[in-house]
């Protein structure tokens, strides 16, 4: 794993912005493996304002992320869908026939999970994003999901409906469950790059890169990928 410390959440985000332009600009169609969350928030800030300012092209690209929660529509502002429209889409003209999610409300889980794997087996990712868990998940595989998972949906552990309840008006409104990209399909991508900032994830991080490869803690897959980069601010990184 190349790992690249940055002074602070701001440059974090820049570095990013280099790592998933210059996927773009060296394939104009590529395939690109998104995730939601806080952490990239600066990186798609990044990417929206080089789209302005520079005209890198994002018309041919096409989008696949990570996981949406199970029973909220994509118009629903806290569905994942939403967000994504919302921070990265519109701001990079992305089309909706460009991207892919789960879909939040499919009667059928089972085959809703089929559908996706199906899809992702079609559309190999150039890069995937990342963010990493308090505890160590990637996307939402929690501590115990075998890493040849696919996509499956998961019961949220109660220390990941802590961290995402700042996201709603109350934690009851959290949703308990989700679909998620199982480990194996994050693996597939050809290049891996994981963001991780401030304190709260020094533990995790820590885990991550030093600690033994164990499905207790999902990404520490990633010591397995032959092209993985993290990006940590100096405080994610402290225990390093
Ligand atoms: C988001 C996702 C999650 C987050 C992780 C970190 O699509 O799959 O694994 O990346 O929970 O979240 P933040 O960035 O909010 O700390």
């Amino acid at each position: 794993m190349k790992i690249i410390v940055t002074k602070d959440y701001k440059e974090l985000s820049a570095k990013a912005a280099e790592v998933m332009i210059g996927v773009v600009k060296q394939d104009p169609h590529a395939v690109l493996g998104l995730a939601t969350g806080t952490t990239p928030l600066g990186l798609y800030a990044e990417m929206i304002a080089d789209h302005k300012e520079n005209g890198t092209d994002y018309s041919r690209v096409r989008t696949a992320n990570l996981d949406e929660y199970k029973g909220l529509p994509k118009t629903h502002p806290q569905s994942y869908a939403y967000f994504m429209r919302k921070n990265l889409f519109d701001g990079l003209g992305i089309a909706p026939g460009q991207t892919n999610i789960e879909d939040g409300t499919a009667k059928d889980a089972a085959a809703e999970c089929a559908r996706y794997d199906a899809l992702l087996e079609a559309l190999p990712r150039d890069i995937q994003l990342l963010g990493l868990g308090s505890n160590g998940h990637i996307a939402f595989n929690e501590p115990g999901t075998p890493f040849g998972s696919g996509t499956h949906t998961v019961t949220l552990a109660e220390s990941t409906v802590k961290d995402n309840a700042r996201l709603f008006d109350d934690i009851s409104q959290v949703p308990r469950e989700a679909f998620t990209m199982g480990i194996r399909q994050i693996m597939q991508a050809k290049k891996i790059l994981i963001l991780a900032s401030g304190e709260n994830k020094a533990d995790a991080v820590f885990k991550m890169v030093k600690g033994e490869v164990t499905e207790q803690v999902p990404a520490s897959v990633l010591q397995l990928h032959p092209d993985c980069i993290l990006i940590a601010d100096r405080q994610a990184a402290a225990k390093l």
